[in-house]
């Protein structure tokens, strides 16, 4: 049986660790454990064969990383996952059974209704009903997204969002960075990228933007778009909350922005929805378009905070707000939000 996390007795200092430790996002995480100090009392790091031996620096301590098996657990209290869905369905189980907390930042479990969906600024009692000793880091746009539209929310009771993305390329891990390094060098030097170039999107990045993120559904929307859908419903708790998204890869390395038009149940106020944003821990407002101060991906990378701006009153739609926001997903949109789970346990 799983024991409950409810009523598990957790030391002041815990032992860690992180699948996936080798990743983009894992060596964000191991990042923010050392950054936020958060009480570590071991740490494990575990990837695949391939990275077996390396080791990692974590606060002055050289740490070798292990090959993941399903024995890896015995003893650790939180598991960070990041090793992609695949990874977290077959061994987040065996963690789970072991006793150990997963924090998982893959989709696999988000949807489960006994996974809890947790962005800590806003539903962190969620971590209570963690009753099969998983938890779920949700969609990196989704938490940006999100980070600007609770307090909106709490203002004027959300109804409906419309939505785009502009994703760097950092969010399709190690291997979206490297595509876009190496395809910029061949335009540098006025070389073809050719198909063998083009190893992790579809159609060549640099230069580029592509309206294209996760795989393509029945309906027309992509995966990553339905995600901001019905993520958003089970965070905010609004199962009628309706979301349109069309989700663009665009040739930045980090921070995703999100361009967002969001109509409420009451009358909007740009100067009550700017004020409402002074009270919320993780966002702050960058916005004074008059002297050219809005968010940038450059703003926020490597940053915890979420930056929003450009906030108008929408001309389309009744009660309505558009505006921009901007986050780090490989820190808030993933790491920083998995450690602050963590935190919260
Ligand atoms: P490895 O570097 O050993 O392949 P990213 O999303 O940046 O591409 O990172 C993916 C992460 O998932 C890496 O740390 C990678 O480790 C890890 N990973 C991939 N396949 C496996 C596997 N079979 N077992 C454990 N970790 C894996």
């Amino acid at each position: 049986m799983v024991p409950d996390i409810n009523h598990r007795k957790m030391n002041q200092q815990k032992h860690i660790a992180i699948v996936g430790a080798t990743g983009a996002v894992g060596i964000e995480m191991l990042n923010c454990l050392a950054e936020r100090k958060f009480p570590v009392s071991k740490l494990t790091l575990l990837a695949s064969a391939r990275s077996a031996g390396q080791t990692r620096n974590f606060c002055g301590e050289e740490i070798t990383i292990k090959e993941l098996t399903h024995d890896s657990f015995e003893g650790i209290d939180i598991a960070l996952f990041s090793a992609g869905g695949g990874i977290s369905l077959e061994y987040a189980p065996s963690a789970a059974k072991a006793g150990c907390i997963v924090i998982d930042n893959s989709s696999a479990f988000r949807m489960d209704p006994e996974v809890p969906l947790i962005v800590p600024e806003i539903n962190p009692e969620a971590a209570k009903s963690a009753t099969k000793n998983i938890i779920a880091n949700p969609n990196c746009s989704t938490i940006i997204a999100l980070m600007a539209l609770f307090p909106l929310h709490q203002k004027f009771g959300l109804k409906s969002v419309i939505a785009s993305t502009y994703q760097a390329v950092s969010g399709s891990g190690a291997a979206g960075i490297t595509e876009l390094e190496q395809q910029n060098r061949l335009l540098v030097e006025g070389k073809e990228i050719t198909a063998d170039d083009m190893n992790v999107y579809p159609v060549q990045i640099a230069s580029n933007v592509i309206p294209h993120v996760d795989v393509f559904l029945e309906n027309g929307y992509t995966k990553e778009e339905q995600k901001m859908l019905f993520e958003s419903q089970k965070i905010l708790q609004l199962p009628e909350l309706k979301v349109t998204c069309t989700c663009v890869r665009v040739p930045v390395y980090r921070s995703h922005s999100v361009s967002i038009t969001a109509q409420f149940e009451r009358p909007v106020d740009v100067a009550i929805a700017k004020a409402s944003f002074a009270n919320q821990t993780g966002i702050q407002l960058k916005d004074d378009p008059d002297n050219n101060l809005y968010p940038t991906p450059l703003d926020t990378t490597c940053k915890n905070d979420c930056l929003v701006g450009r906030i108008r009153k929408d001309q389309v739609l009744d009660k309505a707000l558009t505006f921009w926001v901007v986050g780090d997903q490989v820190k808030k949109g993933a790491a920083l939000n998995a450690v602050q789970i963590a935190e919260i346990l």
